[in-house]
């Protein structure tokens, strides 16, 4: 249970465990894993083996029916599956066929009967029945099986979707990642696409796509127990939000040697001549990632002078996108584990592309799948809405800018240093940002129940407008929209009215006259205006209804400090309405389907 609560964050709309002793007992119920937790109170837990899972729902909607785990038409094999079987339905007529009944609408239910018809079929072991069943299924999964047949054992499997092995003193975890693990053990093996786990009798053994036994290669974890706690915060959103000041500095830490002069990232090391010749940068990710992507755009056409392409993973890899082998794709994504841009990533890779990956779970899909890149270091973001991985992100895509400006000739040594000052400033900026908490709560207070928002910026902070619509709408469900200033006057100017709130990021930048025009227009229809300015504004206070002051810095680091206000407006809307914060309705953390 305490596994699954820490896994929670991965999908929360159904839960449910199998336990083994001489009966196999399934148990499951919609909802969060609390909701199991009172079901299977007066119930027989009694168990040597078990699995549990919590659901984000694929096929068939989050009820108890459909939750995890999956029982073989003769209860006598249970499965827990994350991704998902492309080719289920075929395979499930089929097996109807053969007399196998189904009491869900999942695919999971489809392939825990193809392991049992196998099983019989061939009169085979249970190992070799799953081995059989994988090549059989098209899609993505994680699977752990257990049979009442075999009580010793646990099986398990990967394509596509993360499995990682515990190994303890006398005993084996297996879990989607090492968060409910590293409270027992910090030794894991990272199980591989096409490995097959077995468990039997206390002794590890896995198999590789050819059926050969493999050494397991088991790594040292560097996590540490209370960077998976609240410690004290209200929800795991605040803590990390909070957490920017030092989660910045992880991710210089190493790479910014503002005393030596020296900046460097050891993963652009060997691909620097590369990222020098760069014909063009294509960057792939989803979500606040993509927003990251954006800040990247701006900073790598800016100081590098190499043209960039921002795309979103699932549209790429389903264009016919021309890549070269002079291109460079980086991937960005926190969990390392996004379906669609882990496919982007084959796609590019195929047509010979350097891959380049900035992740922030060391030892993720992303992170493996990838040429070379470099880790975040934000430490792990439990809350479903990115905060500090986003900020994270955006200081190791500064450093790579740079870094490849500098050696390019577009960056020069004075202007290098100039900013290299800058940056190591930022999580003092930050920390000012954050100050702002009361004042921003009492601002939400006034907007808390309204049914829109508008964002706007323009140049660095036009991202920023994307990500604070994006983290209003995902955790407060109110609507938002993100837009570059100057764009409303072609069309979303038409929603402004007396009822509108619109957060204007308008510090002092290169186009700082323009928005102020931006912000007059909007006045003028008499919108509500919640501005976010450099400390020391003396024109947009005159205008705006709210002000919400930041410390002055570059323009091209001002994403890492404008970005903080909105992260806890979006908060304090939320908490004030009432939502679960760091599990919002409908979401995942990590988006292992496509
Ligand atoms: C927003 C959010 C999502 C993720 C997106 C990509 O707060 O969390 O939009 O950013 O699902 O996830 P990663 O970065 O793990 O690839």
């Amino acid at each position: 249970m305490k596994g699954l609560r820490r896994l929670e964050y991965r999908g929360y709309d159904s839960a449910g465990v199998a336990l083994l002793n001489d009966t196999l007992n399934v148990y499951k119920k919609k909802g969060k894993v609390q909701e199991l937790v009172d079901f299977i109170e007066e119930k027989d837990t009694h168990a040597q083996i078990g699995m549990g899972h919590t659901r984000w729902a694929t096929h068939g909607e989050p009820n108890d029916a459909n939750a995890h785990p999956h029982y073989s038409t003769s209860e006598r094999i249970a499965i827990i599956h994350n991704g998902i079987i492309e080719n289920y339905a075929a395979l499930k007529t089929h097996l109807q066929q053969q007399g196998h009944v189904f009491h869900s609408d999942t695919d999971t239910e489809v392939f825990v009967n193809l392991i049992e018809e196998i099983k019989k079929q061939n009169n085979c072991s249970l190992e070799e029945a799953v081995r059989l069943a994988l090549h059989e299924v098209v899609g993505a999964y994680a699977i752990v099986v257990l049979s009442k047949d075999n009580p010793n054992q646990l099986i398990a499997a990967r394509k596509g979707s993360p499995l990682v092995i515990g190994v303890g003193k006398d005993e084996f975890f297996l879990a989607s990642d090492a968060t409910p693990i590293i409270e027992y053990t910090n030794e894991v093996v990272y199980v591989n696409d096409y490995e097959l786990v077995v468990i039997r009798d206390g002794k590890l053994e896995i198999r590789s796509k050819e059926d050969v036994s493999q050494t397991p290669y088991i790594q040292k974890l560097e996590l540490e127990l209370e960077s998976i706690e609240k410690g004290g915060y209200e929800h795991f959103m605040l803590k990390e939000i909070f957490e920017q000041p030092r989660s910045i500095l992880d991710s210089m830490r190493g790479r910014l040697e503002l005393e030596a002069g020296h900046l460097n990232m050891g993963g652009v090391r060997a691909y620097e001549q590369k990222f020098v010749n760069a014909q063009r940068i294509i960057i792939v990710a989803c979500g606040t990632s993509w927003h990251a992507g954006l800040v990247a755009e701006y900073l790598l056409e800016d100081l590098a002078r190499i043209p960039v392409e921002v795309e979103y993973a699932s549209e790429f890899r389903y264009r016919n996108p021309v890549i070269s082998e002079r291109d460079i794709v980086i991937a960005i994504s926190q969990s390392g584990e996004t379906a669609d841009t882990l496919a982007a990533i084959e796609l590019a890779k195929s047509k010979g592309a350097t891959i380049f990956g900035i992740c922030n779970v060391v030892g993720s899909s992303i992170a493996r799948a990838t040429d070379a890149g470099a880790y975040t270091h934000a430490g792990p973001e439990i809350g479903v809405a990115s905060t500090k991985a986003f900020t994270a992100q955006v200081t190791v895509l500064t450093l790579l800018a740079m870094i490849v400006g500098h050696k390019r000739g577009t960056l020069s040594d004075v202007k290098l240093r100039e900013l290299m000052v800058e940056l190591s400033n930022i999580p003092s900026k930050v920390e000012q940002a954050l100050l702002l908490d009361t004042e921003i709560k009492q601002i939400a207070e006034i907007f808390k129940d309204v049914p829109n928002f508008l964002y706007l910026g323009r140049g660095y902070n036009f991202p920023v407008a994307l990500e604070g619509a994006l983290k209003l709408k995902e955790i407060s469900y109110i609507h938002a929209e993100g837009y570059p200033a100057a764009e409303m006057k072609h069309g979303p100017i038409a929603l402004i009215d007396e009822n509108m709130p619109v957060v204007v990021i308008a510090t002092k930048d290169s186009s700082y006259e323009k928005v102020v025009s931006n912000i007059q227009e909007v006045k003028a229809r008499k919108g509500r205006i919640i501005a976010v300015v450099t400390e020391g504004d003396q024109v947009i206070p005159a205008m705006a209804e709210f002000v919400i002051e930041v410390p002055a810095t570059s323009e091209v680091l001002m994403p890492l400090v404008s970005v903080v206000p909105l992260q806890l407006l979006s908060y304090h809307i939320a908490v004030l309405r009432g939502c679960n914060v760091d599990q919002p309705r409908n979401l995942a953390k990590s988006v292992t389907v496509e």
